[in-house]
């Protein structure tokens, strides 16, 4: 068994963070989304695993991750020139898969369920595609299935204006070699993708064996900011173990869940759980709230954050209206002036969002 991990596309909708990095590594509770996809792969006991990368990110993906080593896994890194549709990423990959049945996962997923069960299943019953959903409120925004009682599935449609079910694709799929057969038999779809719901369909119409499971915990598509920030919470409540690697003064209190990293050095700050602090940071006279991950850093002098994603080497003074919602995008420096400003001074990057409220 082998996998790949999807890790090129555009990232239009995480813009303008994506303008300069991959959506993928863009941190949740100060780790690669990317990441959590590469563990929950290699706690099912996979080791082999490709990494489709794109020709803007690819460098800045491999440099992050590595061969493997720290996930105990050896990883080879997959061009794939154009972002083609997830279908393309499969052929590109086709010769590092081989012949051999393989799982393959959007690296801008994060959910919360083991593979390990839905791996048995696939082997158990000899599919030639698992693939896996997860019931939600507006099916419109995904790929969509239909299944019979026997949890075979009957359609897939993407982003039906009148969903036939109301359970998305979760972009965790399961498949044997036939799936190349099914994606060289396939044509582009109107966006001029290759489209793997189409090569699932192929399957189907070819009376291959295709089923699709549930899953119960959470799943988050981390596209769009208020997504990243949900998925923040989430880690931030149920991985987030407390720990000090820093320094912290005697006039600091924290309080809940705080995680402080090696190098960081807290001074007259008050820090509310569960909150999280990369290493080398300098945070002084401020208020961190709950649900904030701070990256690798990060400088927060006179300032009140809360409910936010900061990311490495962002810069932050004198701001003690709260700052509440917000992702702060790599070495963004933010500051006012300590009397009450006259006038503000941007220079703000393309589509960044600005809300002085
Ligand atoms: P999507 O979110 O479907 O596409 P995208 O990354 O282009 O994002 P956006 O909608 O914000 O523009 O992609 C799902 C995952 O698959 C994501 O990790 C990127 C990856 N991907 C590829 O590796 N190759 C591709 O050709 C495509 C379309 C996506």
């Amino acid at each position: 068994m082998k996998a790949i991990v999807l890790s090129g596309g555009k990232g239009t909708r995480l813009r303008p963070i994506t303008h300069t990095g991959a959506k993928q590594l863009v941190p949740v509770a100060n780790k690669p989304i990317l990441w959590y996809g590469i563990e929950a792969i290699a706690q099912a006991g996979i080791t082999d695993i490709g990494i489709v990368i794109s020709p803007e990110t690819g460098e800045e993906v491999k440099a992050k991750t590595g061969n493997g080593d720290r996930f105990g896994v050896n990883i080879t890194y997959i061009l794939q020139e154009q972002p083609a549709g997830l279908a393309h990423a499969v052929k590109v990959a086709q010769p590092f898969l081989g012949d051999s049945p393989f799982v393959m996962y959007l690296g801008d997923n994060l959910v919360q369920s083991e593979l390990g069960l839905f791996l048995e299943q696939f082997q158990a019953k000899g599919l030639d595609a698992l693939t896996l959903l997860c019931s939600v409120p507006n099916p419109s925004a995904f790929g969509v299935a239909t299944i019979d009682d026997a949890g075979r599935v009957l359609q897939l449609v993407e982003k039906p204006k009148v969903p036939p079910s109301n359970l998305a694709l979760v972009g965790i799929y399961f498949f044997s070699n036939r799936i190349h057969h099914s994606i060289a038999s396939i044509q582009p779809s109107a966006r001029g993708e290759l489209e793997i719901t189409d090569a699932i369909q192929h399957l189907i119409d070819e009376q291959k064996l295709v089923e699709a499971s549930q899953i119960h915990g959470w799943w988050l598509d981390t596209g769009k900011k208020d997504d990243l920030l949900e998925a923040n919470c989430i880690i931030l409540d149920t991985c987030l173990a407390a720990e000090n690697l820093g320094e912290v003064d005697d006039r600091s209190r924290i309080s809940g869940r705080v995680q402080i990293g090696a190098g960081s050095r807290v001074v007259n700050c008050t820090i509310r759980g569960p909150v999280t602090i990369g290493r080398d940071c300098h945070l002084e006279n401020c208020f961190i709230g709950p649900y904030s991950s701070i990256a690798d850093q990060a400088v927060l002098v006179d300032a009140d954050l809360e409910h936010s994603v900061l990311l490495q080497g962002a810069k932050v003074v004198g701001i003690h209206q709260r700052i509440v919602d917000s992702v702060i995008g790599q070495r963004a420096h933010l500051s006012m002036a300590p009397q009450r400003p006259k006038a503000l001074r941007f220079m703000i990057g393309d589509d960044c969002h600005i809300e002085l409220t």
